[in-house]
């Protein structure tokens, strides 16, 4: 169901949730002045440098710079959205939301699509169910035991071999071919007309957490045809990255199992199943992503690849081994026989064996350690460094210390090697990791501060938390007088909750950010000592410079503006630009002395 949580709601999940409280559930905190200190929960270390300020509402890390308040704390510890977080704070705090009518246009498109999906999947599989063309397809599936029951657990379905057969269907339904192609369902012709993208296939419904269809995998009926699977395009509601097929029916199973099993293919997934294993999701044939490794946080703290046996499997499962323990998940790992996977594993071996071959997964560095064997002499120098190098590329993803101190005595045991060595590896590769950072660092990432005047970054810092200092400047300048972007944006929200008769609270200007960054920056703004007898003086040295900057650029407008009129011989422009100039220049003066 998608709707607008409103203000007022937002507004008292803020006032009824204590940071401080709710950060301690997850980091332990110390109280150090008027602050609280703990280690810091996005980026490893030692040291406590994570500060929450129980006054502001705020949290700021003085190591990573990452900051912001109770929404962003749980969006970025717990990889959820924004209205995922208002829905944890609103249970914790007793509130509960509103069902808003006052929906957004995005959200009315959003429904738009979901409504196509959901149409598409239904039609798809009545055809499969009833209709006489998908008697091919009904063999099909006979042919590779998938059973009724799966078919209506995972919705599967047909698609006719018609080029227009859900066009036609959907257009008496008032479903255009415009919002099916938008959905992902339907393709544009260069005559304007549309055809279906999917025809005389498998359909697999691929679902979101809340059983919505979001898309299509999509499976031909012989092998020979290309390609094998056909997957809908990306969609506003359908970002392959956070979507794991078959994670809203196994759930439960992976809540209960404390485990899950993560496999290639839809019929692998659909195979585990059908044989009474519930607790699997499919990557569909992707390295797994962080958003992916996110969802299944949520569920389990541990996680079993399974994997064909061949070169492409392994370094799929390295992939994805580095990705899961980055979030902090546990991993193992089942390689399986050549020329196997699940599915044809399960049915050849039953799922005994497959059982058997779980139990026997092995953990996440042993398993690399093992394939590194197979391609390096582990008896020689060079190949005990190559592998140390790889093994410590994989601990240093583990942000928890504790593990990763334990995997490093692991590395140590495993290899025969001494501790000394492992840590001096780490220490190169930080190092070096550090000197990537610095070079791909982008202007948005929070670890670099938006640059800008000085005195534009002093005015912001005043402002939060001010409002008679921030309408004091709002009488003075807009906006666009903060000249760099991010100070600009950040100014502009300041004024819009002043106006809206808000306090601008450091907390309240972070929501409205949609910048993370931004966010952070704010955030960090917040917690710089401030000398609160000095804020009025500071206020005005700063609207002073700011006249006194603005007035210095027009100049140099001005005088890029003479020398054109000048070299075109245009005099009555130029008396007048002088004119100009000459004003401005005893404006600037006045200002200059009346500060001295
Ligand atoms: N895949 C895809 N596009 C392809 C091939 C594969 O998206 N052209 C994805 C599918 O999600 C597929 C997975 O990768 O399920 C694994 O591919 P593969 O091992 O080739 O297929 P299987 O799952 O074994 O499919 P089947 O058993 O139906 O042959
Ligand atoms: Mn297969």
């Amino acid at each position: 169901m998608a709707y607008r949580i409103p203000e007022e709601t937002i507004e008292e999940l803020r006032e009824r949730t204590d940071i401080v409280e709710l950060v301690s559930e997850y980091v332990s905190l110390k109280k150090r002045g008027k602050n609280y200190f703990g280690l810091c929960p996005f980026h490893p270390e030692k040291t406590p440098s994570f500060s929450v300020n129980p006054e502001k509402q705020i949290y700021h890390c003085f190591g990573c710079k990452a900051g912001g308040n109770a929404f962003s704390f749980l969006m970025e510890t717990q990889k959820i959205s924004f209205l995922e977080a208002v829905r944890i704070l609103a249970e914790r705090a007793g509130v509960s939301l509103p069902e808003s009518r006052s929906e957004g246009k995005k959200d009315k498109t959003n429904d738009l699509l979901y409504q196509a999906n959901e149409f598409a999947q239904k039609y798809f599989h009545h055809l499969l169910l009833k209709d006489k063309r998908a008697e091919k397809a009904r063999t099909y599936l006979k042919g590779r035991f998938i059973s009724e029951k799966i078919v209506q657990e995972f919705g599967l379905g047909y698609s006719p071999s018609d080029w227009d057969g859900l066009l036609k269907v959907a257009v008496q339904r008032s479903i255009s071919g415009t919002l099916l192609e938008k959905s992902g369902l339907a393709i544009k012709r260069d005559d304007g007309g549309f055809y279906d993208r999917f025809r005389d296939r498998i359909m697999f419904p691929i679902q979101d957490r809340s059983g919505r269809t979001v898309a299509f995998g999509a499976r031909a009926l012989e092998d020979s045809q290309e390609p094998k699977y056909l997957n809908s395009p990306e969609t506003p509601i359908y970002q392959k990255s956070f979507i794991l097929y078959g994670l809203r029916q196994a759930r439960d199973a992976i809540r209960k199992t404390e485990r899950a099993i993560v496999v290639e293919g839809y019929t692998d997934l659909l195979r585990l199943v059908e044989a009474g294993i519930g607790n699997v999701v499919a990557s569909s044939g992707t390295a797994l992503t962080k958003g992916q490794a996110g969802l299944l946080c949520r569920y389990t703290h541990r996680v079993t690849l399974v994997y064909d046996a061949d070169l492409a499997g392994s370094a799929a499962a390295f992939r994805g081994i580095d990705t899961l323990l980055e979030v902090g998940l546990g991993v193992d790992v089942v390689s399986l026989p050549k020329d196997y996977d699940p599915d044809s594993f399960v049915r050849e071996r039953g799922v005994e064996a497959f059982q058997d071959l779980l139990g026997q997964a092995r953990e996440a560095l042993d398993y690399k350690l093992e394939a590194i064997a197979k391609t390096q002499d582990l008896t020689t120098v060079e190949g005990k460094r190559e592998a140390i190098a790889q093994l410590v590329e994989t601990a240093l993803r583990i942000k928890d210390e504790i593990r990763r101190d334990l995997i490093v005595r692991q590395i140590v045991e495993r290899l025969n090697t001494d501790e000394k060595a492992i840590h001096r590896e780490m220490t190169r590769q930080k190092k070096r990791q550090r000197v990537v950072d610095m070079e791909h660092a982008a202007p948005t990432e929070t670890n670099t501060e938006p640059q800008g005047p000085v005195v534009q970054r002093e005015l912001l810092r005043i402002m939060l938390g001010r409002k008679t200092i921030a309408e004091e400047v709002m009488k003075e300048l807009s906006p666009e007088d903060f000249s760099a972007g991010a100070f600009r944006e950040i100014a502009q929200t300041i004024f819009e909750v002043c106006r809206a008769a808000g306090e601008p609270q450091a907390a309240v200007v972070i929501d409205r950010l949609q910048e993370r960054s931004l966010a952070s920056f704010v955030a960090k703004l917040s917690t710089e000592g401030l000398d609160e007898n000095y804020i009025e003086e500071s206020l005005t040295d700063c609207l002073h410079r700011v006249r006194i900057d603005g007035i210095s650029e027009k100049l140099s407008q001005i005088r890029t503006e003479i020398a054109t009129a000048q070299r075109e011989g245009d005099e009555t422009r130029l008396g007048k630009l002088n004119q100009q100039y000459n004003n401005l220049v005893k404006e600037k003066a006045n200002l200059v002395v009346q500060k001295t």
